[in-house]
């Protein structure tokens, strides 16, 4: 049955259960298919309380702070992997009390930890993040291979050996990307640190792969995957996208609360804000999909939908609405799952969306609700 958006509080979050496990099944028959490993990354969705849906088809997740692999560890499992652009002095030894792999973003940061994992006596496995400066990335705020960026290590800092202790590579490069992508970073890849690969044990291919979209070709990555693996037979292969778990399995869901014209455009007040709830369509920036409803086109009357925060900027875009919009009317945001309610933040207080799954069984589950002492405990 379709989910029944009348029996949800507005504004919340809901998560189609089927949807996620449809995405599932998906990157399970990937990875098993490729001999691959597919893990979850947090920083695109840590909805944890579908941890046990997820970890019934992988078995391991990936974090970029020592909060996120805390989450991993407590709440998936105990394999966690770990990359951040610097680990700190005072995290370090969390980090590795609850990670399996630990990447480092640079050669400092490798010569700042390495004996410190190698002496604890823990089985980790150590990596380096490359940046092969190759990237099929459009978005400079997404593209970790501008030139002067921050993430990874080139090909020239590496000698013939890898470092003491290292046994994998990492490189994250593509972005809500396709296979084809994929298989010419690889290329790019295997020409900069081939020789590099042969001494490792493992290498990672980040995140960015879209495997779950419609019109993806997953035939063709399975492909790739395999070619790669029957020249690296030695390799665990890893991929670790957020996006492709969470891509169209959920709405944002709001209630118009107020609507007057202003300078011939018809301006809404809705109960959520841009801002705070999907910074995304700001930053990146791009215009969300509404159920039902079209962005305006040249000539059609403008209905402008703007947030409930103060902030000028807070609006998504100018649509057309054929029936008018009113006080009171819903409206439910496609695909609003991934890199949203990670990224929420309290911004002018406003009221937070509740989190809420609609169960493969029809039913309904609030599962988390927002109050006044949430607003509070961010602040001091
Ligand atoms: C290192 C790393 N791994 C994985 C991911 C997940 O990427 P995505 O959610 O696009 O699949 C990201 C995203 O920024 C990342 O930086």
């Amino acid at each position: 049955m379709p989910i029944d958006f009348n029996k949800i509080p507005s504004p919340s979050f809901v998560l189609d259960e089927s949807l996620l496990k449809r995405n599932l099944e998906i990157i399970q028959g990937i990875a098993v298919e490729s001999d691959v490993k597919i893990i979850l990354a947090l920083k695109g969705f840590a909805m944890h309380s579908v941890f046990p849906l997820i970890n019934q088809y992988v078995s391991a997740t990936t974090a970029s702070s020592v909060h996120e692999a805390r989450l991993g560890f407590e709440e998936f499992g105990e394999e966690v992997h770990a990359y951040a652009p610097a680990y700190l002095d005072s995290e370090f030894d969390q980090w590795m009390s609850y990670c399996s792999h630990m990447t480092f973003n640079s050669l400092n940061q490798y010569n700042r930890f390495i004996d410190k994992v190698l002496d604890s006596g823990k089985d980790i496995q150590c990596g380096i993040r490359i940046n092969p400066a190759y990237a099929e990335v459009s978005t400079d705020l997404y593209n970790p291979c501008v030139p002067g960026s921050r993430l990874g290590v080139r090909a020239d800092a590496f000698g013939e050996t890898l470092p003491k202790g290292i046994t994998g590579l990492h490189f994250h490069t593509l972005c809500e990307s396709d296979s084809y992508a994929l298989e010419k970073t690889l290329a790019v890849v295997e020409e900069k640190f081939g020789h590099l690969l042969k001494q490792c044990t493992w290498i990672n291919f980040g995140g960015g792969h879209l495997m779950t979209s419609q019109g993806y070709n997953t035939e063709h990555l399975i492909e790739v995957l395999k070619k790669f693996k029957s020249k690296y037979p030695h390799l665990e292969v890893i991929l670790e996208p957020g996006a492709a778990f969470a891509w169209q399995t959920g709405y944002l869901l709001s209630t118009v609360q107020d609507v007057f014209e202003s300078d011939g455009i018809e301006a809404v007040i809705l109960d959520i804000s841009v801002a705070a709830h999907m910074p995304d369509c700001l930053e990146m920036p791009y215009t969300p999909r509404i159920r039902g409803i079209k962005e305006a086109k040249e000539g059609e009357k403008r209905t402008r939908l703007g947030g409930t925060s103060c902030l000028a900027g807070d609006y998504v875009g100018d649509y057309y609405f054929p029936k008018g919009i009113a006080i009171g009317d819903q409206l439910i945001f496609e695909d609003m799952m991934h890199y949203t309610m990670v990224k929420t933040n309290f911004f002018n207080g406003v009221k937070h969306p509740s989190i809420a799954v609609w169960r493969q069984d029809d039913t309904l589950d609030i599962v988390k609700t927002f109050a006044y002492e949430d607003f509070k405990n961010k602040l001091s």
